[in-house]
């Protein structure tokens, strides 16, 4: 192939928020817990709801990516699909009109039952006639339509849903479950998820028992698969600087296309990636992750409570000592710059919704890799 055709080729990796990667790499547990969800809203015979699934981990970790990937699998299924944005269903009738698009051109239809399942605990005096309404007549749209097709719900970025839409969502998912119904709601979002469906605000507190899946790093030899694609097959490639990249990626896939977009940038020309490519790629690799981890900084330090900055820098400290730490000593650790419990908690909240640290069963750990040692540095 002559060098301009190469040049002219696109560089496949994807290091864009929510861009499908080459090579979904280090994902099959994931991947067979929700195809096991697929399977059971799907089959033929014995087709049934499954739990609802909140899909949280830290940004850049690959929700969206999954999301995408499960899309694929239901539509092979005949499954029917409902993916949506949280910004996008910004109020009750913006979600019915995702969930039931035929609504737009026929908005009587979405005012005329008058059955409630508004949860009686539901903003007393804003529980209007209309929103009740709509959440009727979704309900009655989605036990016909499933009686058609099964459905998978899923919605992204699930963690700055609107209050009403969450809890009209989780409502809905809740009572076409009781009703055996064939539908599953997936929700992707930030740590915060869980925590935000079941605020005051929402009230949804029976998510306490959704099924919670927490995608994390990707293991070494999955960072070296995600980088060894098909389209470098007929390229002069180190696999020893392959694998310096996949080290220096700490598995989180963001940073796992950073590498890959920069080796791809840094080779082309000479169809090669040796020791050369990988100095100049990892010029690109720190200035994009410098950015990364300065945009993640701010959240932190423009939060409106000035203190986080501090809460942030004592645990960013207290963890380079230690790996892991209980809920106990995280909060107390927050407690030396945020004394009110209620505060302190609300911090933490914060801080596992933006990735710096995060909880696996029982212990809290870093989030994002190396987040915390770069805050330290910031707050210093
Ligand atoms: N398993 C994987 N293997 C290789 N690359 C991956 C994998 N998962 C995600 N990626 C890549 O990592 C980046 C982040 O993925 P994605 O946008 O899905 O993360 P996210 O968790 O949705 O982040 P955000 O919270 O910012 O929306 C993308 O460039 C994506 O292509
Ligand atoms: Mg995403």
């Amino acid at each position: 192939m002559a060098m301009t055709d190469n040049n002219a080729l696109p560089n496949p990796f994807t290091p864009g928020a929510g861009a499908y990667p080459p090579v979904l790499a280090g994902r099959e547990t994931e991947q067979s817990i929700l195809l096991d969800g697929l399977q059971k809203i799907s089959h033929p015979t014995r087709g049934g709801p499954v739990n609802m699934l909140l899909l949280a981990a830290p940004r850049g970790m690959g929700k969206t990516v999954l999301l995408s990937w499960l899309r694929r699998q239901a539509a092979d299924r005949s499954v029917h699909v409902v993916d949506a944005k949280a910004g996008d269903i910004f109020d009750l009738v913006a979600l019915g009109g995702a969930l039931w698009p035929e609504s737009r051109t026929e908005p009587a239809r979405l005012t005329g039952i008058d059955v409630g399942i508004v949860s009686a605990e539901w903003q007393p005096g804003h529980a209007d006639s209309r929103a009740s309404h709509i959440r009727t007549n979704l309900k009655e749209h989605l036990i016909e339509a499933t009686d058609q097709r099964p459905s998978l719900v899923q919605v992204d970025e699930a963690h700055t849903l609107a209050p009403e839409v969450a809890n009209a969502l989780c409502n809905l998912s809740q009572s076409l479950t009781e009703a055996g119904r064939p539908v599953w709601l997936v929700l992707a979002g930030t740590p915060g998820l869980q925590a935000h469906l079941m605020s005051s605000s929402v009230q949804a507190s029976f998510v306490e028992r959704a099924d919670v899946l927490s995608p994390n790093c990707l293991s070494r030899d999955a960072s070296v698969a995600a980088l060894e694609i098909a389209d470098w097959s007929d390229w002069e490639i180190d696999a020893s600087v392959i694998a310096q990249a996949a080290d220096d990626t700490q598995g989180f896939p963001f940073f796992v296309q950073r590498w890959g977009h920069a080796l791809w940038n840094a080779g082309r020309d000479s169809r090669s990636v040796t020791g050369d490519t990988l100095q100049a790629a990892r010029v690109d690799v720190d200035y994009a992750r410098r950015g990364f981890y300065a945009r993640r900084f701010r959240e932190i330090h423009d939060h409106e409570d000035p203190r986080l900055v501090v809460a942030a820098a004592t645990l960013a400290k207290v963890l380079s000592m230690r790996t892991s730490l209980s809920l106990a000593e995280v909060t107390s650790a927050i407690k030396e710059a945020i004394p009110d419990h209620v505060e302190a908690v609300r911090a933490r909240e914060h801080l596992e919704s933006v990735g710096l640290i995060q909880m696996r069963a029982d212990e809290f750990t870093g989030g994002i890799p190396s987040l915390l040692a770069y805050l330290a540095d910031q707050a210093s």
